[in-house]
């Protein structure tokens, strides 16, 4: 069955521009991480993405996350790719890229639509939690290129949900109020947060951020 949230995220062995990861487990530690799939080496909408994750690559080690790509092309393909990804973008590969020519890994994931190619990968998004269990799917068609501040939006509300008992609404950014679970009861969530909230309906409790 494919993988699904929560699950825990498979391991595996794999070859990547940065060499070999022997367990894809134990190359997390106690980090989270994002494993993303792109259709193909030496393809427009492929370059534009790596060059953004190399370029936010800072923002993902700020959240002590560990970024890895992956397509279905060898690595010197993607050792020669990387110089074009450098020249075009203005920012060089500076996260390992999996060569799953044998597509072991992308099978593992269900990263191959057959209805939508064959041969080549989606562009699937798996955030992992330090518990290396999913704690986010998404997947674009291979003509659209992701928005990975998106991904980094995702990872703070995740973050932040880990550590409390709060959900973030929509469009929910880095400092705004957030949402008092429907599992707390009144009297728990005058303990945890006893500055108070606003009651808008019973069932929607705003309050700021927690620290
Ligand atoms: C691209 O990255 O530009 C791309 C890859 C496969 C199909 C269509 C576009």
């Amino acid at each position: 069955m494919a993988v699904q949230i929560n699950d825990v995220a498979p391991d595996f062995s794999a070859d990547t521009t940065e060499g070999p990861i022997s367990s894809f487990h134990s190359w997390l530690g106690e980090s989270w991480g994002v494993l993303f799939s792109h259709p193909k080496d030496f393809t427009p909408v492929c370059t534009t993405e790596l060059g953004e994750v190399a370029r936010l690559k800072p923002e993902f080690d700020k959240r002590n996350v560990k970024v890895v790509g992956l397509s279905v092309d060898p690595s010197d393909s993607h050792q020669k790719w990387a110089e074009d990804i450098r020249e075009t973008q203005g920012h060089a590969l500076n996260f390992p890229v999996i060569a799953d020519a044998d597509k072991k890994v992308s099978n593992l994931y269900g990263m191959i639509h057959p209805n939508a190619s064959d041969t080549f990968t989606v562009r699937s998004v798996f955030v992992i939690g330090p518990d290396k269990k999913v704690k986010l799917m998404i997947t674009y068609p291979a003509s659209t290129g992701r928005n990975f501040v998106e991904i980094l939006r995702v990872i703070d509300s995740l973050q932040l949900t880990a550590k409390h008992s709060v959900a973030t609404p929509v469009n929910w950014k880095q400092g705004e109020d957030v949402i008092i679970v429907p599992s707390v009861s009144d009297e728990d969530a005058r303990k945890k947060f006893p500055e108070g909230w606003k009651t808008l309906k019973p069932y929607l409790r705003v309050v700021s951020q927690p620290k």
